[in-house]
């Protein structure tokens, strides 16, 4: 069993030394697949289990970042709030905005959900038709209609930078940019920039590059949330992801199929 935080590469993945690498995550980023696919070796996840709590994160993100709170929070708590001012800490709304979705599977769909309750108008953006309102397979259109952008797709080759200096361009000076997936997936150097610049109005993190380092410019970025890798951190979520990898390695000890194998190839 392994957690986010282990790289499991080619060096461990060798046949008949390992049946089954069970990560208590639901992205497997960590985890050479190929190389387990190679070696005969199961790779099993953590699927559905931590959707809703991520969501939950992913708006407690988008809230904080469109309404400033970080900013609010810490003039108050380092003794500099003045007062109630016609133009303080004037953040932009979250009901009624714009919500553009990079990324539509689970928890893409509950963060959908949860801006309903919002009046939000809500696009998300896939290669392939989800045919569900409000699709598009135009990235950068979307980023220039949307207020509000949070990601919720997988890192992988081609997630890598999806977010990069010239699509962060394309984004409203009002924009907010949400990221609980995994911090590769922006160009985290370039939305330090944005930010300094006020090319965009805020960002929430709660993923980075090289956790657990935090690149000290983004320490120093204006408007900025940040919080340590927390997306599916509640108690119930957790006790749910260890009790699924258990079952998951219990499966594959005792000869029958894992619930939630990400190369079921190798079992076939
Ligand atoms: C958390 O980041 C996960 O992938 O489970």
């Amino acid at each position: 069993m392994c957690l986010l935080t282990d790289r499991v590469g080619a060096d461990v993945l060798r046949p008949g030394r390992l049946r089954v690498v069970a990560t208590v995550a639901v992205g497997f980023d960590n985890i050479d697949v190929t190389a387990a696919t190679a070696a005969g070796i199961v790779v099993t996840n953590t699927p559905g289990l931590l959707d809703e709590t991520t969501a939950d994160l992913a708006f407690l993100l988008i809230l904080a970042a469109s309404r400033r709170s970080t900013d609010a929070e810490s003039a108050l708590r380092g003794g500099r709030w003045d007062g109630w001012r016609l133009d303080g800490f004037l953040g932009t709304d979250v009901h009624g905005a714009r919500l553009a979705l990079v990324g539509y599977g689970r928890t893409g769909r509950a963060v959908a959900r949860r801006a309903r309750g919002f009046d939000m108008h809500v696009r998300h953006c896939t290669r392939h038709d989800t045919r569900d309102p409000g699709w598009t397979a135009d990235l950068d259109a979307l980023l220039g209609w949307a207020d509000i952008v949070s990601l919720h797709v997988p890192l992988t080759e081609e997630t890598h930078h999806l977010l990069d200096a010239r699509r962060l361009a394309l984004l409203r000076p009002t924009a907010v940019v949400v990221n609980t997936a995994r911090g590769p997936v922006v160009d985290t150097e370039a939305l330090a920039g944005a930010l300094e610049r006020g090319e965009i109005a805020g960002a929430g993190l709660d993923v980075y590059d090289d956790e657990p380092h935090v690149s000290p410019r983004l320490l120093e970025a204006p408007h900025l949330v940040l919080l340590p890798h927390i997306g599916s951190a509640t108690a119930a979520t957790r006790l749910a992801m260890v009790r699924h990898a258990c079952a998951n390695v219990d499966a594959v000890l005792q000869g029958r199929p894992p619930l939630s194998p990400v190369n079921p190839q190798v079992l076939a």
